[in-house]
């Protein structure tokens, strides 16, 4: 309404919140080095497809006369109360969208109580972006250093800046082959973007023999060191829960049997995610693997899901087939890129908006509502 009726008076939004316009916009306002690490893919992008094609397969089967009118969006996710099932994912390296970069999506965020998961990649620290989101829900999200000193380090900051729940993400201990980035040799970390995180911590700096400053290819060798390899196990995220407090989710689950194992674990909650399908080319649709994974954990844990969602019908589906809560990438991605925070909240009201209607006029009161009757297999 407020928009048809800032319309009549001339206004029309800033930018297209349609997902493939606004794909295309970033595009024409980006370079191809930042416009391509967003939008690409693993490969060949199947997997990419794969998210969008999963979407496609299932379609809402709206019920009517259901009182409808009044909604409540909100949802408890690891014993919190959110405005609504949606968090910002994380995204690193945000500085080459925009100079604000993570500080305004924490602003955006914020705005709209809807939590913000910082990466370990960002652009800027812990301590600055906890600062711009002030009051707003904030977790953090955990690349998994080798060095148990430095992990431990970034746990603390992270607690102590009031970042309240971690999300440690399991797919990405090395990059995945990526073509659009190789063709471009274009590599944000390598060019010193996204290294904040790491490169601000005093325990990281006190392993260098010279501080980043000085030897950034050194600094960069030894981050990189510090981030890649498979030498995890499931044991070793008691390592994990002795160094944080608060409740802890798996990022990268797309295996029932994973997800069990993350219960045995003792986490508090997964997150079902291929990545965006920027990590293994040719793997399920996230959207295909939540039912089963549903099943078998989602009485025991939260179960969250991520990648590929584009729309509010996308956020309705996802939550019929049991999950707790959605995390949107891409799309916020690009309003940071078409406007800073002012950009970041445009797309997130837009889609909180489009959910909060494809919710009611599919005949759906609360998210409480959804279940997998609610769809059928196009
Ligand atoms: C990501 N993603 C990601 N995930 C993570 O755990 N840590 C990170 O630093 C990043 N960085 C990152 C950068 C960019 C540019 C993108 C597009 C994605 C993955 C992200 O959290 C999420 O899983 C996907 O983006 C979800 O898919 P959609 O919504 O982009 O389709």
């Amino acid at each position: 309404n407020e928009i048809y009726l800032q319309g009549l008076g001339g206004a029309v939004p800033p930018f297209t919140t349609d997902p493939d316009a606004l794909e295309q916009s970033a595009r024409d306002r980006l370079g191809p080095g930042p416009f391509w690490y967003v939008a690409g893919g693993a490969g060949s992008g199947a997997t990419v497809r794969a998210n969008r094609e999963a979407f496609d397969r299932v379609r809402i089967v709206p019920r009517m006369l259901t009182n409808a009118t009044e909604r409540h969006l909100g949802v408890s996710v690891l014993g919190t109360e959110l405005p609504a099932p949606v968090m910002l994912a994380p995204v690193g390296v945000q500085s080459i969208l925009h100079p604000d970069g993570e500080l305004a999506t924490a602003r955006a965020a914020a705005e709209l109580g809807v939590p913000m998961v910082l990466s370990t990649a960002s652009s800027h620290t812990i301590e600055e972006v906890a600062e711009a989101s002030g009051d707003g829900p904030r977790w953090y999200q955990l690349y998994w250093p080798n060095d148990p000193d430095v992990c431990a380090s970034l746990l603390d900051r992270a607690r102590k800046a009031g970042f309240t729940a971690l999300v440690v993400t399991l797919d990405t201990w090395t990059l995945a082959w990526r073509p659009h980035d190789l063709d471009q040799a274009y590599l944000p970390f390598l060019r010193g973007v996204g290294t904040a995180i790491p490169f601000s911590d005093p325990v990281f700096r006190a392993g260098l023999q010279k501080s980043p400053e000085d030897d950034l290819p050194m600094a960069i060798l030894r981050w990189v060191q510090l981030f890649t390899g498979t030498d995890k196990s499931w044991d070793q995220l008691a390592f994990l829960r002795e160094h944080w407090d608060g409740p802890i989710v798996l990022k990268g689950i797309q295996h029932a049997d994973d997800a069990r194992k993350a219960v045995e674990s003792g986490m508090d909650g997964i997150v079902v995610s291929n990545h965006g399908g920027r990590q293994v080319d040719g793997a399920v649709g996230s959207l295909d693997a939540l039912p089963s994974i549903v099943d078998a954990v989602g009485e025991q844990i939260d179960v969250l899901f991520d990648s590929g969602i584009r729309t509010g019908a996308d956020i309705v589906k996802a939550l019929a087939l049991g999950a707790k809560a959605v995390m949107v990438g891409r799309p916020y991605a690009y309003g940071l890129a078409h406007g800073g925070q002012v950009g970041v909240k445009h797309v997130v009201r837009s889609l909180l908006a489009d959910f909060d209607l494809t919710l009611g006029l599919s005949g759906h009161r609360s998210p409480a509502e959804l279940g997998p009757d609610a769809l059928r297999l196009a």
